[in-house]
């Protein structure tokens, strides 16, 4: 089959070059839109719908259209460059993708520095998908609300991570270049639109030459097709396997449910207990507090007399040991804070200030490593492999690693054009090198690493607050940006409000069981003997399935892959946030308080109700039964 593919390409030439007089332009037709700073609107592209000639059938076309002058017909092949008055230039090249029939649209302005460039897409009635990180997470992405929304990692809104792709339930992508200095700007300025806008302006250096807004679209016959086409050409995937182990048993974190209350005694009697209720682990992991001060990366003796000896009891109970670590030191953890200022490893800001601040400088201040110096990188890691070579720790979580973490605005290494994000990409780079048990929670263009990705710390609520419909949510929104190996926080959450009650506990276990990570911290033993045998049976389970969760990481495709992964062109499946798909297992967790039954919708195909001999077609299955102790899932048939 051959599409037809035409660009019309309204040419003013009093608009191109030599004129200084912008059109006004008709707002119906502006889908797409150039704007001048100075001069408000100038120019307009518009991306419509044209139609495909061999079936009828519409497909998403890049229309590029300037309101006044006459029509010429050009081919979407031929590369486009243009170049208007203020010196702003816009190129547009194009591949045709024969193996998926799809298209991909480059499109590259470049201004001035001071010119603000602005491109408005239409969300339309296209379910959306991607976007930055959020802690109140929308799933699917066209209700988000983002003002003018800097994309950079950064805390707030727990946007660990931020990659700039869109993608549509239509089978349309826009993926963002790294150097632009982006804004987005969806459902404020304009109703169903998302306006993304390049702007040299803080948090960005305003150290830069020019401005650009530069964007791939992919245009493709479902989101699937497109999505795969993004992971191949764009966005990456994970260039090889994180640890088995960690695939399959369950990960001990001493965090959520001590704190920073941590010792030697603590710690052994912590994995005791786990081992006397017969669960497997993949690590006992030491978090939070056991370093002698923050970047000390010294063990506190007060706390670990012998941490040689903490470490080997651990082993020879079987577990292997994980420490928690983070690119900060704080002022007056001496003598490592004075060694890193004299010898420059600290991030500096354009006012000349190395102080920042994180959640543990306790009202003082803190530094945080440049890891955009080579130096830096090699001083981190050879203390890190000091201390795993002193006491036979296995591997890190890293924690933090958002840019917005630095003092502001920073001044980094290498192309301005990266900054600030190219702190993320450094930080993640460096400590992904300490192997497949590495767990990382920030992320940015580091989707090739092999490491577990951490969602940022949930809180114990049932609600979209952060709470546990959002570890769906978040699940999706890490996989469909290049991320596929999620690691949910830990189960019940942090219990910053207050701790988990037992019902939450167990359906967030539920929730994870067929996640690419288990964490524990609180523990079933904490509330009564149901807990415990709900969640043995879960972590069995895991065990059972634990081929499928391997399988699907090692493919490099979306291992918590949306409802519509199934059947892309399933209109009621492009809009599920509440259930996912591990391979052929769908997952269908109660997510609602006192809920004892829940709604499923089942995509294409027939799908086998677990441990049971029920089959059930494709379509809405209303209150299925789920007591406390049961999760839904389903495998599809094989025909
Ligand atoms: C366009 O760029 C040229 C060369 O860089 C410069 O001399 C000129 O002043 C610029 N014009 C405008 C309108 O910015
Ligand atoms: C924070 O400061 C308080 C008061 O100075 C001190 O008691 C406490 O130990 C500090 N906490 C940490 C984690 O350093
Ligand atoms: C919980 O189970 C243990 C071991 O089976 C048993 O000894 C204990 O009595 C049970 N507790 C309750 C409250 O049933």
């Amino acid at each position: 089959m051959i599409r037809c593919l035409l660009i019309t390409f309204f040419v003013s030439s009093a608009l191109c070059q030599t004129s200084t007089n912008h059109a006004l332009l008709d707002k119906e037709d502006v889908q797409l839109r150039l704007t001048d700073s100075a001069k408000g609107p100038g120019f307009s592209l518009v991306l419509s719908r044209i139609h495909d000639i061999s079936d009828g059938t519409a497909i998403v076309i890049a229309v590029l259209g300037l309101r006044v002058g006459n029509p010429i017909d050009i081919k979407l092949k031929d590369d486009v460059e243009l170049y208007f008055n203020n010196n702003i230039t816009l190129k547009i090249t194009y591949t045709h993708v024969q193996e998926s029939r799809g298209f991909d649209v480059s499109v590259v302005w470049t201004a001035p520095a001071d010119v603000r460039l602005e491109d408005c897409v239409n969300l339309g009635l296209d379910h959306w998908y991607g976007g930055p990180q959020q802690k109140r997470q929308f799933w699917p992405i066209e209700k988000l609300v983002l003002h003018e929304y800097s994309y950079i990692t950064k805390e707030a809104d727990n946007c660990g991570i931020a990659e700039p792709y869109w993608l549509s339930s239509s089978g349309v992508f826009y993926y963002f270049d790294r150097k632009v200095p982006l804004f987005v700007d969806q459902n404020v300025k304009e109703h169903q639109a998302a306006c993304f806008i390049a702007q040299v302006k803080s948090p960005y250096s305003s150290n830069r030459e020019q401005n650009s807004l530069a964007y791939n679209i992919g245009i493709f016959d479902d989101a699937r097709q497109a999505h795969q086409y993004a992971i191949a050409a764009h966005l990456n995937k994970p260039g090889g396997m994180p640890d088995e182990r960690m695939i399959t048993n369950p990960i001990w974190s001493t965090w959520a449910r001590y704190k920073r209350n941590i010792n030697h005694d603590v710690v052994l009697k912590f994995a005791d207990e786990i081992n006397s209720y017969g669960f497997p682990n993949s690590q006992i992991e030491i978090d939070d507090l056991w370093e002698v001060c923050y970047g000390s990366l010294t063990v506190d003796e007060r706390r670990f007399p012998n941490m040689k000896d903490t470490v080997d009891k651990l082993k020879e109970k079987g577990f292997r040991v994980t420490l928690w670590v983070h690119p900060f030191i704080n002022k007056g953890c001496e003598p490592w804070y004075s060694e890193a200022k004299e010898n420059g490893y600290l991030v500096v800001s354009e006012a000349g200030s190395v102080e920042t601040s994180w959640w543990n400088d306790n009202g003082t201040t803190t530094s945080h490593l440049d890891f955009t110096k080579p130096l830096v990188q090699k001083w981190y890691t050879e203390r890190l492999r000091a201390l795993q070579t002193a006491y036979g720790i296995d591997s890190f979580k890293f924690d933090a690693g958002e840019s917005s973490w630095t003092p502001q605005i920073p001044v980094l290494q290498g192309d301005k054009a990266n900054h600030p994000t190219v702190i993320t990409e450094d930080y993640v780079r460096t400590v992904a090198q300490f192997g497949p048990l590495v767990e990382v929670r920030s992320g940015y263009r580091t989707q090739d690493l092999p490491v577990f990705v951490r969602m940022l710390d949930k809180d114990s609520y049932w609600s979209f607050e952060n709470g546990l419909p959002t570890l769906l949510t978040t699940a999706l929104q890490m996989t469909l940006s290049g991320y596929p190996l999620v690691l949910p926080d830990m189960v019940g959450g942090n219990g910053y409000n207050e701790p988990p009650s037992k019902e939450l506990f167990i359906r967030w276990l539920q929730a994870t069981v067929f996640m690419p990570g288990l964490q524990f911290s609180y523990v079933p033993w904490d509330f009564d003997n149901e807990t415990i045998k709900i969640s043995q049976s879960m972590v069995q389970v895991r065990q059972k399935y634990s081929t499928v969760l391997t399988g699907a990481a090692a493919s490099g495709a979306p291992v918590v892959a949306p409802v519509w992964w199934a059947d892309p062109n399933d209109r009621e499946a492009q809009g599920i946030w509440d259930e996912y798909l591990v391979g052929d297992i769908l997952v269908a967790p109660v997510l609602t308080e006192g809920a004892v039954s829940r709604d499923v919708y089942l995509p294409r195909g027939r799908w086998r109700v677990t441990e049971t001999s029920l089959v059930l077609d494709s379509g809405w299955h209303r209150e299925l039964p789920a007591p406390l102790d049961t999760l839904m899932y389903f495998v599809r048939e094989t025909l």
